[in-house]
């Protein structure tokens, strides 16, 4: 059986739920190598010093917090509810979700101030309580462990405070959003004494990989042949061309152009360079940015 080596980092994640998939794969696509979780507690890392540690979510930030392991993987949310003292690193860019407000389909509540004197279930209290002093809304929050989305079913409250992302639980059960509280997406969190211990270089080596493969997944690798008169109209579009290269296996007088292009101006510049006579154009994604 596998121990947990000292030396090595300690990389809570959610044992089963939203983002453990997606966290998983992200890892994955960062290099670590390691045995599949099921029924694991734990998995020791083939190709790096990193243990991954797989407990509950709503632990994760206090485990992090005392030193319990070094690192965790963990919705923003957790962290409004938790007020944990932990060092956040990075966004991770996956695991998008909002906690909103949320009553039946047929509520008379329409607003807002009609929550005043209601009742409101939820098992993010903290978040809650400050969203309403913060509109002066008088209700009553109440408490509960789990499955929010039955509680104004079963009489419990008249509206809910509850995290959703595809929206299918909501609608699942006959509930529309009222007002949203905040967004929240998956995060890097680390104990403030990694940061400066023994463990520091490969937190360093870690977050490295972690941005490698996030500042990848904002851009795309295009190539394309074009005319060598076309050049100057080109550079105009893609400012941080690299040089052309003129390769045998170009036509005389065309020339090889490759560019990384950001995400957000991928299909204005694919458009205008289709516009500008570029008759094929090669997309390629791009797997790690290593700055
Ligand atoms: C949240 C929330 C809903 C679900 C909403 O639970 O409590 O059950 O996700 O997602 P949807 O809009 O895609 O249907 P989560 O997976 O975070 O579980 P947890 O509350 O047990 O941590
Ligand atoms: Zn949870």
């Amino acid at each position: 059986m596998n121990t947990l080596k000292n030396g090595n980092l300690k990389l809570a994640v959610q044992k089963e739920g939203r983002l453990t998939d997606e966290t998983l794969e992200f890892l994955c696509k960062c290099g670590f190598e390691f045995e599949s979780r099921k029924p694991r507690l734990f998995s020791t890392c083939r190709n790096f010093p990193l243990e991954i540690i797989y407990v509950r979510d709503d632990d994760i930030p206090r485990y992090v917090g005392e030193g319990i392991v070094d690192l965790g993987i963990v919705g923003q949310n957790l962290l409004y509810e938790q007020k944990a003292k932990v060092k956040k690193l990075l966004n991770l860019r996956y695991g998008f979700c909002s906690l909103v407000i949320a009553v039946p389909k047929e509520s008379l509540i329409k607003k807002l101030e009609d929550l005043k004197g209601k009742k409101v279930a939820t098992t993010y209290p903290v978040s809650t309580k400050a969203f309403l002093k913060k509109w002066k809304i008088q209700a009553e929050i109440v408490e509960i462990s789990g499955s929010a989305e039955i509680a104004p079913a079963l009489g419990v409250c008249s509206a809910i405070v509850d995290l959703t992302s595809s929206g299918s639980t909501l609608a699942l059960n006959d509930l529309r959003i009222l007002t949203s509280i905040y967004d929240s997406e998956a995060v890097c969190i680390a104990n403030e004494k990694v940061l400066v211990n023994g463990k520091k270089d490969f937190l360093k080596q870690l977050v490295t990989r972690f941005k490698a493969v996030l500042s990848a997944k904002n851009y795309k690798y295009i190539m394309f042949s074009a005319s060598q008169n076309l050049l100057p109209k080109l550079k105009k579009i893609i400012p941080n061309m690299k040089p052309p290269i003129i390769s045998p296996f170009t036509k005389v007088g065309w020339v090889t152009i490759s560019s990384v292009i950001k995400e957000d101006f991928f299909w204005k510049t694919v458009e205008t360079l289709k516009q500008k006579g570029v008759p094929e154009i090669y997309v390629l994604p791009i797997e790690k940015i290593v700055t």
